[in-house]
């Protein structure tokens, strides 16, 4: 099969189109011809060296796809050769076939295109873990999410409205502040010219708000302890800004804060399992009833994910940035 090879990463030219075998159904495991694999920001730091794969996980790129199953494992009992699925797949997405464990797949929401699904597992797993998991989300609560024009940002503002928050995001040009507003946030701050901190303080009449995602890290954490409501809670993704901080933690004490994080790789396969069926559940009627729907920015062939993720780092994107594998 063709698939991406990076080579020892590096910079996006590393990335070329190769061949190699395909993948066998382990037990528990499917194995799916892509169709279309969705680009994520951890794609970028594994491709550059910095987020290696977890023990075990195949090497190539690439966290979700969606396509027709190609193979079962025999002991995989609820999807079929040709059955039309997304996966969170543990890596292998950049490929023509890619194997996943047979309970992080999902069916293709009605009414959803093959593409539009393959743009779901990734950024629906991780804010439903960390927003309404970890965050405890609930209605009538306040969210802020920071980076809300990304693939993430745009998830969790639409899921976050959808169960009834209240939703303020930061972007960083006018176009992706009006692009949120339309999907649903009831604000949003651009970060280039207004101080968050003082924009929530006055959209919450000084109170803070109840919930914050981020993916920024750096200056942000002490400034997101600050835009924090009495038991409020801080969830953090992702460090774009960096991990290491000198900063006064008192608001933990006084306001009865919790600081948590997480990432969605490590879990096991029982614990994505169970991601899966919540979102089935609870998420899948959204999107098939076209209350929530997935933002697609771009999509490059197979063997132009380097264009992809030069797209991806220039962060002029809103939305998801897609791979064609196979139409
Ligand atoms: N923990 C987990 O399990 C998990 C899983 C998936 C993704 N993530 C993380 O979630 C984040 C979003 O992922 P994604 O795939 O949706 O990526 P994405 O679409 O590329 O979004 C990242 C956004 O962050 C903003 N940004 C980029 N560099 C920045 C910087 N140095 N400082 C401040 N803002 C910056 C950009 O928006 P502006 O132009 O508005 O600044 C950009 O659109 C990534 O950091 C990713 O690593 C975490």
């Amino acid at each position: 099969m063709l698939y991406i090879d990076h080579g020892k990463g590096g910079a996006a030219e590393v990335m070329n189109l190769a061949e190699g075998p395909v993948p066998q159904a382990q037990a528990g495991e499917v194995v799916i011809e892509v169709n279309y694999a969705g680009v994520n920001r951890p794609d970028v730091l594994q491709r550059s060296g910095s987020y290696p794969p977890p023990p075990g996980a195949s090497p190539v790129l690439g966290l979700e796809v969606a396509g027709r199953v190609h193979a079962v494992a025999p002991d995989v009992k609820q999807w079929k050769v040709g059955d039309l699925v997304c996966a969170l797949t543990p890596g292998g997405g950049y490929a023509e076939y890619c194997a996943v464990p047979a309970a992080h797949c999902l069916p293709v929401p009605k009414g959803l295109s093959s593409q539009d699904a393959a743009a779901l597992p990734e950024n629906f797993y991780t804010v439903w873990t960390n927003v309404f998991d970890r965050g405890r989300l609930k209605a009538g609560e306040t969210f802020l999410v920071h980076g809300g024009s990304s693939g993430i940002g745009l998830t969790a503002i639409q899921l976050a409205k959808a169960f009834g928050a209240t939703v303020y995001t930061t972007v960083g040009n006018a176009e992706k502040a009006a692009f949120c507003r339309d999907i649903g946030a009831d604000a949003a701050i651009n970060y280039r010219e207004q101080d968050f901190v003082a924009e929530v303080a006055q959209l919450t009449g000084n109170k803070g708000v109840d919930l914050i995602l981020d993916m920024v890290g750096g200056p942000y954490i002490e400034k997101n302890l600050k835009s924090l409501a009495l038991e409020g809670r801080l969830v953090q993704i992702a460090f774009l800004q960096g991990s290491k901080v000198a900063l006064d933690v008192l608001p933990l004490m006084i306001k009865r804060l919790t600081f948590t994080g997480s990432t969605l790789r490590p879990r096991t396969v029982a614990q994505k399992a169970a991601i899966a069926q919540a979102l089935q559940q609870q998420v899948w009627p959204l999107l098939e009833s076209g209350k929530v729907k997935p933002v697609i920015h771009a999509t490059f062939p197979l063997k132009d994910a380097k264009l992809a993720h030069e797209l991806m780092e220039s962060s002029k994107h809103i939305g998801k940035i897609m791979l064609e594998v196979k139409r």
